[in-house]
């Protein structure tokens, strides 16, 4: 269990994930949070994050810094992907671990689960068959940073587990319009067809495919309650259980949003995998549940993207 007053350090705290931790944290009254900018600390340069580690010697990691990106950004840069990803994760487990950090966590995902897992996708499913390629590179990564926490426990009795959350949403997204998820791209297309009155949105596929979304401060509340209460090497899945179709997000997202327009479906554009749904059992038995229902969820975020405009421009 972690003091209220232990160091704890949270990498990536200006992302969307690790800034809903330090926001959890926040509430649940720790004291003695740090974090450094991309700027002031590059995760990438070892002679950075090995000098962090020892000046600061944290005594508790959540690693949410990670390049991420959606499908175009991951296919296009895979060298990129592999040597960013493996590299800042290599550097803070390692550093953390020569400084005596008492338990990290890693920030795993679904993603990185087989292309023809079995669902919903159970924890076990990892490395159990051939991956999907379009982020083949981004998977290879994260499955190294989930493995190496799990040889530092077997080696040297560490205590380092992770978490594999499904598709997130919330405060601090990125609606970059050819960069961004599934949920946030709605989000910003219905609202910019709203504020031009558009009399339609085109939408890819036939929104068949059926999703999950996990609202991220509840992935936040996870990630707290795993660090107090889980040990182990097997990851920990982290969403809702829940699926609906695309074509079900869209006009629930449209509602949220307010567009009264048509939507349209271009089914020349790919579906992508027809099913991706987290079996979430371990969680539960741990004594876990999500809190946030979906449209909930989408209210909150669209409130959010109205009153940070500069997001937008991420
Ligand atoms: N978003 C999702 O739907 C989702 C789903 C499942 C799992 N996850 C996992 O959650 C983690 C965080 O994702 P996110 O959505 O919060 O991403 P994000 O919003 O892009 O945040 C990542 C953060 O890491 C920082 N970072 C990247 N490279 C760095 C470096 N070399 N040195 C220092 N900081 C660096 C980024 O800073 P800059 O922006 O300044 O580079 C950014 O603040 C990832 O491991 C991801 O796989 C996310």
């Amino acid at each position: 269990m972690m003091e209220k007053n232990a160091k704890i350090y949270v990498a990536g705290h200006r992302g969307m994930v690790g800034s809903a931790i330090v926001r959890e944290l926040e509430r649940q009254g720790y004291t003695n949070i740090i974090t450094r900018t991309h700027k002031e600390l590059d995760l990438c340069r070892q002679d950075q994050v090995e000098k962090f580690f020892a000046e600061e010697k944290p005594e508790y990691v959540f690693l949410a810094a990670a390049k991420v990106g959606g499908i175009v950004a991951n296919s296009e840069a895979l060298a990129d992907f592999m040597y960013d990803n493996m590299i800042l994760e290599m550097n803070v487990i390692n550093s953390a671990w020569k400084n005596g950090c008492k338990k990290l966590e890693f920030l795993g995902s679904s993603c990185i689960y087989p292309r023809m897992a079995p669902q919903p996708m159970p924890e076990s499913c990892l490395l159990t068959s051939e991956l999907e390629k379009t982020n083949e590179a981004y998977a290879l990564a994260k499955i190294s940073g989930l493995k190496y926490c799990e040889f530092l426990n077997k080696q040297y009795g560490t205590d380092y587990i992770s978490v594999m959350p499904t598709n997130l949403y919330g405060p601090n997204d990125n609606y970059h319009p050819e960069h961004s998820h599934v949920l946030p791209a709605l989000i910003r297309r219905f609202h910019e067809a709203k504020e031009s009155g558009a009399k339609s949105v085109t939408c890819w596929g036939d929104g068949s495919p059926l999703r999950e979304f996990l609202y991220v401060d509840d992935l936040a509340n996870l990630c707290v309650f795993l660090m107090n209460n889980y040990s182990g090497n097997e990851t920990v899945n982290a969403g809702t259980g829940k699926e609906l179709t695309i074509k079900e997000l869209t006009k629930l997202v449209a509602k949220v949003v307010g567009y009264e327009g048509e939507i349209l479906w271009d089914t020349s554009r790919p579906n992508g995998t027809p099913r991706k749904l987290l079996d979430v059992s371990k969680a539960k038995k741990l004594g876990w549940t999500y809190k946030t229902e979906l449209e909930d969820g989408i209210r909150l975020s669209y409130k959010d993207f109205l009153e940070n405009p500069m997001r937008a421009e991420r």
